[in-house]
């Protein structure tokens, strides 16, 4: 039996797009160590999927462990989405973020070659754009101005993966470069689950949501949202972002799959449009009836003003465009959270 292998698929794009890749009915295999996912995770995405899934507790850092998943499945191709994604942990512990995602992948390609299995998506980000200007498209400078070793570890794994087919013509290697993914499956049994305080706006906004409008007490720490900066040069000042259902992206991975070819290819997932802080908190305040207190402070140092994409090419090569609207990622989001006050 033919299978795909997901790593860290147990995190927030990976289960959603596992639960795709069996819509789709892909056999999938999950490999993850549960650094960023709790393994609470998996009855909830069996019961989204009706399925049983197959999974190793594995650290990819541990060669030994890939050859031995890989020696007792046959895997077709790889969707590699394990890595440590926090900006500002990045910042304070470079040597861990350089070692675990660079190390770890690899590792899974030297496997990858030795297995003869040759298919690769690859979960890239925006932040390798650096401070290149928006609308971005594939074809933009890449490396520069990247403000975090997170975003330099995609970059520079970008860049192992694009030789690795130089160096074998047999790969099929393609980058989903991903921009702001909120939003969750329509079950609420899933969703994004962070481990702790989080940095990203929405995840901060459910946080907000549930300590102002529900009867649990997540802490002082929620109980309004602070709105880096209002000054920027946006229509109401706050900064802009192309904000994307993590379901759209989940499908875009599925795409990716069945169109894979040969040698290096890279796609943004986005929608191409920029939707501001405040209209975001306002959306979410609309469409769920409820209130986010905020207060307007300092800018957070690194943050770009504006950051969307040019999805123009992975629409007219893999047939794939965002189709869930900024209220549907709201509800969704908010649908999960209001199931999983708590997390999971
Ligand atoms: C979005 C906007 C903030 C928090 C991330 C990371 C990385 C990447 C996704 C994958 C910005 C503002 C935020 C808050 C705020 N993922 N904000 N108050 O900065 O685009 O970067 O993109 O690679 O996780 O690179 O996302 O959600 O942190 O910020 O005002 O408490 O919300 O200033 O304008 P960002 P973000």
């Amino acid at each position: 039996m033919e299978n795909i292998l997901v790593t860290g698929g147990f995190g927030f794009i990976g289960s959603h797009t596992c639960n795709e890749l069996i819509k789709n009915n892909f056999n999938i295999i999950v490999a993850d160590n549960f650094i960023n996912s709790s393994k609470k995770v998996i009855p909830k995405l069996e019961k989204v999927i009706n399925t049983k899934i197959k999974y190793y507790n594995i650290d990819l850092c541990n060669k030994e462990s890939i050859s031995n998943l890989f020696n007792q499945n046959k895997i077709t191709a790889v969707i590699h989405f394990a890595g440590l994604k926090a900006v500002g942990e990045s910042v304070k512990k470079p040597i861990l973020y350089y070692q675990n995602n660079i190390v770890s992948t690899l590792n899974l390609l030297e496997i990858m070659e030795e297995q003869q299995c040759y298919q690769l998506v690859f979960s890239s980000s925006a932040t390798v754009y650096g401070d290149a200007k928006s609308p971005l498209t594939e074809s933009d400078e890449i490396g520069f101005g990247v403000t975090n070793p997170y975003g330099q570890t995609k970059f520079m794994i970008e860049r192992i993966l694009k030789d690795v087919t130089i160096s074998n013509p047999k790969f099929q290697i393609t980058s989903l470069r991903y921009f702001n993914p909120i939003g969750a499956h329509s079950s609420g049994l899933i969703g994004e689950n962070p481990n702790d305080i989080p940095n990203n706006l929405m995840p901060f906004i459910l946080k907000v949501a549930i300590q102002n409008n529900t009867e649990h007490n997540l802490g002082k720490q929620y109980e309004h949202l602070n709105i880096f900066g209002n000054d920027y040069n946006t229509e109401d000042g706050t900064g802009l972002r192309d904000y994307i259902h993590v379901v759209d992206l989940a499908k875009g991975h599925i795409q990716a799959l069945k169109n894979i070819k040969d040698g290096y290819s890279t796609y943004n997932l986005g929608t191409g449009k920029g939707v501001s802080v405040l209209e975001l908190v306002k959306t979410f305040e609309k469409v769920n009836n409820v209130k986010i207190p905020y207060k307007i402070v300092e800018r957070r140092p690194g943050d770009l003003e504006k950051v969307f994409c040019n999805p123009s090419k992975v629409k007219n090569e893999l047939g794939w465009v965002a189709e869930k609207s900024v209220e549907e990622m709201c509800k969704d989001a908010w649908n999960f959270q209001k199931n999983n006050p708590l997390g999971y």
